[in-house]
């Protein structure tokens, strides 16, 4: 009889994730393995809703945005271990390859021993500890900067501060990436607490230097010095209930109010989530898919796939459950932003 591993998607969705579905599945039937497809992340284990995956109904897949498995952010397995267990049991499976974020791997750490696991790491936030990337961050990062060059032409028509909101929650990789990429005059993230007079002056300048539109990436965790993130709404039973967001409104009229110059805001949301993977992505997620495929294939259980110093590597599982990867205050992007004048 062939082993049978498990895929299952499990988190808010990330481009590139059906890359992984795609390679790493290749790669196992490849292999002589039976590959189960588990549907909306542990929804799936707990409804055994599950599919056979084969070469032919992955095959071009990799291009799509989503995960053709489901997913979800706001299962857990928080006080249903036993029956997690028990259905995942019932599987018969020899392992699960698992993409997911913190919140996925916390639930699953309780199950250390129990259930064979490998994990790959995944988040538009690129805020994973144990990975110096995750697919689907260099796409919505493609997303930002695309908005940004695209609205500089209606701000500058109507001499007007246009103000692009970008998610991350904590860790503001998204706004800066996005934000330097498409040369935003100013960027601001949760990491650095911003000076509202500072701002409030740096603004006042560019206007009094004759600046038609200025152009603001602001990320959805960024906060004034003093002040608390903005939460938009809570979600009951996700991992973490806040969703952040709305800062670029209230930023937009404080910043006509205190500077006379007209301004409007933008939230680009879940279309962050949803783009076609970029190039990058694509070469991400197909080596992560195989490396994952072959690590099941070798009993390589309890580690997870990895990017580090430019390449895909092994890791312990448990590394990608540390605190959230944040900006430190020397990185290099900061430093770029600076050489050209970014309010940053
Ligand atoms: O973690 C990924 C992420 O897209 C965050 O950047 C964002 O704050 C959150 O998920 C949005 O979650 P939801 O899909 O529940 O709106």
């Amino acid at each position: 009889m062939k082993k049978r591993i498990g895929i299952l998607t499990g988190g808010g969705d990330a481009p590139g994730l059906n890359g992984i579905i795609e390679s790493c599945c290749r790669t196992l039937c490849l292999s002589g393995f039976e590959v189960i497809g588990i549907m909306d992340g542990f929804e799936g284990i707990f409804n055994q809703t599950m599919r056979t995956l084969t070469i032919e109904s992955v095959s071009g897949r990799h291009q799509d945005a989503g995960t053709l498995l489901g997913t979800s952010n706001k299962s857990s397995t928080k006080s249903r271990e036993a029956e997690f267990f028990e259905k995942y049991q019932a599987m018969s499976l020899s392992g699960l390859i698992v993409a997911g974020g913190d919140g996925t791997f916390s639930a699953l750490q309780a199950f250390a021993g129990k259930i064979p696991i490998i994990g790959v790491p995944k988040t538009i936030d690129n805020d994973l500890s144990g990975t110096e990337l995750t697919f689907g961050f260099d796409t919505a990062c493609a997303v930002v900067a695309e908005a940004v060059d695209s609205l500089r032409a209606t701000a500058e028509a109507h001499r007007r501060v246009l103000i692009v909101e970008t998610m991350g929650r904590t860790a503001g990789w998204i706004a800066l990436g996005g934000g330097l990429a498409s040369y935003a005059d100013v960027i601001l993230l949760p990491e650095r607490p911003f000076s509202r007079e500072n701002l409030c002056g740096f603004i006042q300048e560019r206007k009094k230097n004759g600046g038609r539109g200025l152009m603001i990436c602001v990320s959805e965790g960024a906060k004034a010095l003093g002040e608390e993130a903005q939460v938009s709404f809570q979600v009951s039973g996700s991992p973490e209930p806040d969703r952040l967001g709305g800062i670029s409104q209230t930023l937009a009229r404080w910043i006509e109010s205190k500077t006379g110059w007209e301004s409007r805001n933008v939230i680009l949301g879940h279309l962050q989530r949803s783009r076609h993977p970029t190039t990058t992505d694509r070469f991400l997620t197909l080596e992560m898919g195989i490396e994952a495929a072959r690590m099941a294939a070798e009993n390589a259980w309890g580690q997870a796939v990895v990017y580090r110093e430019g390449r895909i590597k092994r890791a312990p599982l448990l590394d990608l459950m540390q605190a959230p990867k944040r900006v430190t205050a020397d990185h290099q992007w900061l430093k770029l932003a600076k050489a050209l004048e970014i309010f940053v």
